[in-house]
């Protein structure tokens, strides 16, 4: 089982704090049956910082090679909408999975559905580029959460939306749960996600999987 979107690396965002809580979270998620890893540190402010963040991947990876010589381990980001529009399109080269066309792309929490139409213009131009959009956790988002619909239109257009575990306690916001439940009852999401920040967030990966995968 992969899982697509956490924040293990050591010291780059406001997941893992050092290399120690990086394994103690490896360990955990091999506990609950993950069997490779996307490492998706912030690409937003205040975190992000590209250079730093690939060297805390290849220290990161090198501990796990230590503990483990094949576990498949890829470099990404997880891309929030306003950083790359102020970055410039053209940094997506750079954001996207290594190694795969997948882009994770965070929309912006809080944004009323009117803004839904740029998010749809600039998702047209990374598909033109080549890229497989993966939406992260739309079940935090205010607009989706009010209007199921524009979600679909997210699933129409051929992204892939892709559900933080955690919404099982509510989510970081506390309003996830049922938006994300009937997101599943319509078959809305390709992918559960740990969106691990802590140890104790693979918990609810396997709660989720063990009974809707
Ligand atoms: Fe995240």
């Amino acid at each position: 089982m992969r899982d697509l979107h956490c924040h293990i690396l050591p010291g780059v965002d406001d997941g893992a704090r050092d290399m120690e809580e990086s394994l103690a979270m490896f360990h955990a998620a091999r506990e609950v049956g993950i069997t490779s890893i996307t490492c998706t540190p912030h690409c937003r402010d205040p975190y992000f910082d590209y250079l730093p963040m690939w060297r805390a991947f290849r220290a990161f990876e090198s501990a796990v090679r230590r503990i483990d010589e094949t576990f498949p381990l890829q470099m990404g980001f997880e891309v929030n909408y306003a950083k790359l529009i102020e970055l410039g399109l053209s940094w997506a080269e750079k954001l996207h999975f290594n190694g795969t066309n997948e882009f994770l792309l965070e929309l912006e929490v809080g944004a009323r559905s009117s803004r839904y139409g740029d998010y749809e213009r600039t998702i047209w131009e990374l598909q033109g580029m080549g890229y497989d959009v993966i939406i992260a956790h739309p079940e935090r988002y205010t607009a989706i959460q009010r209007d199921i619909g524009l979600a679909q239109e997210l699933v129409h257009m051929g992204c892939k939306l892709q559900a933080s575990t955690d919404f099982l306690k509510g989510g970081r916001l506390g309003r996830e749960r049922r938006p994300a439940q009937r997101m599943l009852k319509e078959g809305l999401y390709t992918y559960f996600a740990s969106d691990a920040h802590r140890v104790e967030h693979y918990e609810y990966f396997a709660k989720a999987t063990s009974r809707w995968m």
